[in-house]
């Protein structure tokens, strides 16, 4: 097999009470995590979360305000980014446009003085499916294509820890899809461990064996991608990976195994088990997808929650499934995904409906309804050019 020359290379990735501040911004607040060797690890969130400032914490390019960094249980914190056993894919592939797809590949190795650059840069090559284009110059190949070499650029050094940031996103759709496929056949392949960032969940979720929910500077929920998706803990993950239908209420009741919410005169329950809180006011969910919709109201049933009647407000086709947006009164919108097993809709713009789901899809939240978002958002570049500038200059002082 072509990756055996790079298997067991992975190492731990370990932060420790990360904390960033930039000058007037707090881009992490105190982050903890732990990567173990070998895994693909999604760190996933929206456009300044701090998911960049992270990986370049890891690969050295920042300085923590406090906390540590290890790599195989080494501490790294202190040493330089050139030292530290890290490659990073970036989403612009930067390759060299003068070199061949070869060259490219055996750039890193060469200056570095490893021995057999061109063989290595043919086994890289190997791996990502590119062999035979070897001699082509960059611009002569696919945005894909281009994307493959520049990850067996980063490969071909045989880091430990590999970083790849938004590596897809320029692009399209489908290509995405494919390339997210083959990039994890060869994560098995390398057995690297990989730290992917992204802010596109179904990336994420496709890709890694943990993935990680980014929120303002903090981790929200980390686990399994399934896990995540069945029992979010929080609002900010129910809506952000995948959608949610949430609602608000006092606990009215919790003997037994389920705890009765009362949202606005409706009464739903939910299994305590899949929940975070059990009294006060809470706030639960159930995914779209678990939803039936109903043109008369269905009998009632133990384990079964009910809603209604309420009018379809809307209804969007996309194929394999249809959106069904429907107003039940106190309630507000609920949105149904339902399969498209027959032909044409199975309810009608402005028709009554009922919805239902079973009781023990649903799940409670940790979140305090009341709370406030932990810190405001800031994205004003101005701070951020300045600080290049001063990192630019110190460097040039200190060479
Ligand atoms: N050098 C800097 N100076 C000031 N603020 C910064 C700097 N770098 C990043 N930030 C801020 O930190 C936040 C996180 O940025 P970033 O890590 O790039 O987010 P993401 O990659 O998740 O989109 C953003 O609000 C950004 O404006
Ligand atoms: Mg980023």
């Amino acid at each position: 097999m072509v990756g055996s020359a790079f298997a067991e290379a992975g190492a731990d990735l370990e932060l420790v009470g990360i904390h960033k501040r930039f000058p007037g911004f707090t881009a992490i607040e105190d982050l903890d995590l732990r990567i173990p060797a070998g895994s693909f690890f999604a760190l996933l969130g929206p456009s300044g979360c701090g998911k960049t400032t992270t990986l370049r914490l890891v690969a050295g390019l920042e300085q923590p305000t406090s906390g540590r960094i290890l790599i195989g249980g080494k501490d790294v914190t202190d040493v330089k980014s050139f030292k530290r056993p890290v490659n990073t894919v970036f989403q612009s592939y930067a390759l060299f446009p003068h070199m061949s797809v070869l060259e490219n590949v055996a750039f890193g190795l060469r200056r570095r003085g490893i021995s057999d650059p061109v063989g290595k840069a043919h086994e890289a090559l190997q791996l990502v499916e590119l062999d035979h284009l070897a001699a082509r110059r960059p611009q002569q190949l696919s945005g894909g294509q281009q994307q493959r070499v520049a990850l067996a650029r980063a490969v071909v050094n045989r880091p430990a820890l590999l970083l790849l940031d938004e590596p897809l996103g320029a692009l399209d759709l489908k290509l995405r899809r494919q390339m997210q496929l083959e990039l994890k056949s060869i994560q098995d392949d390398v057995g690297l461990t990989f730290l992917h960032v992204t802010h596109d969940q179904e990336e994420a979720m496709t890709m890694a064996d943990t993935v990680a929910v980014m929120n303002k500077g903090a981790i929200e929920q980390m686990g399994a991608p399934e896990e995540l998706y069945e029992l979010p803990r929080t609002a900010f993950v129910a809506n952000f990976l995948g959608q949610s239908n949430l609602f608000t209420g006092p606990v009215i009741s919790s003997k037994g195994e389920s705890m009765v919410v009362d949202i606005s005169g409706v009464k739903i329950e939910v299994p305590k088990d899949r929940s975070q809180r059990h009294n006060g006011e809470v706030t639960i969910g159930v995914r779209p997808e678990k939803l039936s919709v109903h043109s008369e109201a269905p009998a009632k049933a133990a384990g079964v929650n009910v809603l209604g009647p309420g009018r379809v407000t809307d209804v969007s086709f996309s194929g394999v499934s249809t959106q069904y947006l429907v107003a039940v009164p106190g309630l507000g919108p609920i949105t149904v995904f339902s399969q498209n097993m027959v032909f044409g809709p199975i309810a009608n713009l402005g028709a009554e409906v009922w919805v239902s789901w079973t009781v023990d899809h649903g799940f409670g939240l940790a979140d305090d309804p009341g709370d406030a978002p932990r810190f405001a958002s800031d994205t004003n570049t101005a701070t951020i050019a300045t600080q290049t500038r001063n990192e630019l200059l110190a460097e040039i002082g200190e060479g």
